[in-house]
């Protein structure tokens, strides 16, 4: 799919994006092939305004129209090193994190840890310890298996932790099936028939250890509709509702509907716009709220991908073609699946234009393969855009959320360097790996240590 066509769809590109007079896109005022050369391909490019603005839109719709209730966590399984942490910061938004590695990254870039959430299905000893020795904002305790160990470290800590707990709704959302988890019968948070003997537990057992300060729901991701948000904000205060019924009047603070609002991938696709569907979302709130007559609670949102996907694009350099007789054309990037596992895990598809070429109007449809030795490694199942010849550079839209912090180094591939754009200067946020780095952790056991195989060959 190539948006380099008559009119492209504009939610697809950074806020940024402009062609200069070489007719090369530029971001952040900087040229992309320019930065190809610069720092080599594939390379991930993030512009800072685009992930500024969208933190703007979340925050300052909130504050005008939910006024001093609401913190919003960037997801930051999402897109996570030290750099973006500090760019939350200053953007005033808390942190999802869902590991002790999250937690540490966040920990070394000096973000505030009472704006940290920890969220996760199965938290280690040493996750929840490091959690409740940093003081971290809230834990969100998705089983009765952490509550426990949350129990007995903050016995150990003498200290309160303050919980979320999270519940699966039963909302069934129209996206992939690998990124549903709102839906019955999920890995992920108390059924709500469970949820009673969980409160039960806070309130009784361990009182002295665990304040129970709200609900979370997480129900999918790239989701389109904002009905099931409104359904979503019905069933969590009914259920505030008869939390409140039968344990002595108890208020939560605290509602999380988590994250998972879309973003556009694809020339057709028409993501929500945030402002709008947050609108709907507290009109939701505030109206069910005065029904049942209820405290308003302080909002919670986790967004992941639409805080950050638009803002960042590949860049990869052309290679080999394949003309298969009678049939398809492949043309080869230098990168794939390991720097875009997508559309292998979830056929996810992109857009993509190529960099050097923008003003060229032949056209052809070939696939765009990766470099990896598997055959499900396509980065673009079907791409029209100019003939493209060793050497140009392919620009892949949308790839700010998720491809970065789901890499890995199958076929022993150094991972991408990752580079924010801001206002004409580009900033390393990490630097390409090298091969040196590729076998820094291996370690060769002695009795395999002699570099000589004592086999002789015949020359
Ligand atoms: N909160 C919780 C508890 C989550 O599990 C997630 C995402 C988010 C927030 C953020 O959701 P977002 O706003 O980004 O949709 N690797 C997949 C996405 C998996 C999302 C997992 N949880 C992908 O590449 O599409």
């Amino acid at each position: 799919m190539s948006p380099q066509s008559a009119s492209p769809n504009t939610s697809l590109f950074p806020k940024t994006y402009v062609l200069n007079e070489e007719n090369h896109p530029t971001i952040g005022g900087l040229d992309v092939v320019e930065l190809a050369a610069t720092y080599g391909t594939p390379l991930y490019v993030l512009d800072e305004e685009t992930i500024r603005s969208m933190a703007y839109a979340y925050r300052s719709t909130l504050s005008a129209i939910y006024p001093g209730k609401s913190l919003v966590l960037f997801a930051s399984k999402a897109h996570m090193n030290m750099g973006i942490c500090r760019l939350m910061d200053e953007e005033s938004l808390g942190l999802d994190v869902v590991s002790g590695g999250e937690l540490f990254t966040a920990l070394q870039a000096g973000f505030p840890m009472e704006r940290i959430f920890f969220n996760g299905n199965n938290k280690t000893m040493e996750e929840v310890e490091l959690a409740v020795q940093q003081q971290v904002g809230r834990i969100t305790v998705d089983n009765f298996y952490e509550l426990e160990l949350i129990h007995r470290v903050a016995s150990r800590a003498g200290r309160m932790v303050e919980v979320l707990l999270r519940v699966t709704p039963g909302i069934e959302c129209h996206t992939h099936d690998y990124i549903k988890t709102g839906q019955n019968d999920s890995k992920f948070g108390f059924d709500l028939s469970q949820l009673s003997e969980a409160v039960d537990l806070i309130t009784k057992d361990y009182s002295k250890t665990i304040v129970l300060k709200g609900l979370h729901a997480h129900i999918g991701s790239q989701i389109f509709e904002t009905q099931p948000y409104e359904d979503l904000v019905r069933i969590m205060l009914n259920i505030y509702y008869n939390i409140r019924e039968h344990y002595d009047g108890l208020i939560l603070e605290d509602l999380n509907l988590g994250g998972g609002m879309g973003v556009a991938y694809a020339q057709g696709d028409d993501p929500p716009d945030v402002p709008a569907a947050l609108q709907k979302v507290v009109d939701t709130l505030c109206a069910y709220a005065e029904q049942i007559e209820y405290p308003l609670p302080r909002l919670l949102l986790e967004p992941g991908r639409s805080m950050i996907a638009t803002a960042g694009v590949t860049l990869y350099t052309v290679g080999s073609t394949k003309q298969v007789p009678g049939g398809k054309k492949y043309i080869a990037v230098d990168g794939g699946m390991g720097d875009n596992i997508r559309p292998a895990l979830y056929q996810a598809e992109y857009s993509a234009v190529v960099a050097n070429r923008m003003a060229e109007d032949t056209r052809e449809t070939v696939v765009i393969a990766g470099k990896y030795c598997e055959s499900g490694d396509i980065v673009l199942r079907e791409f029209t855009g100019p003939v493209l010849q060793p050497g140009d550079t392919l620009m892949v839209l949308g790839t700010g959320a998720y491809n970065y912090s789901m890499a890995s180094n199958y076929n022993r591939m150094p991972r991408p360097a990752v580079v924010l754009l801001e206002n004409g200067t580009s900033h390393l946020l990490v630097r390409r790996e090298t091969y040196e780095d590729l076998v820094q952790y291996d370690l060769v056991p002695k009795h395999l240590s002699s570099t000589s195989s004592g086999m002789v060959f015949a020359s």
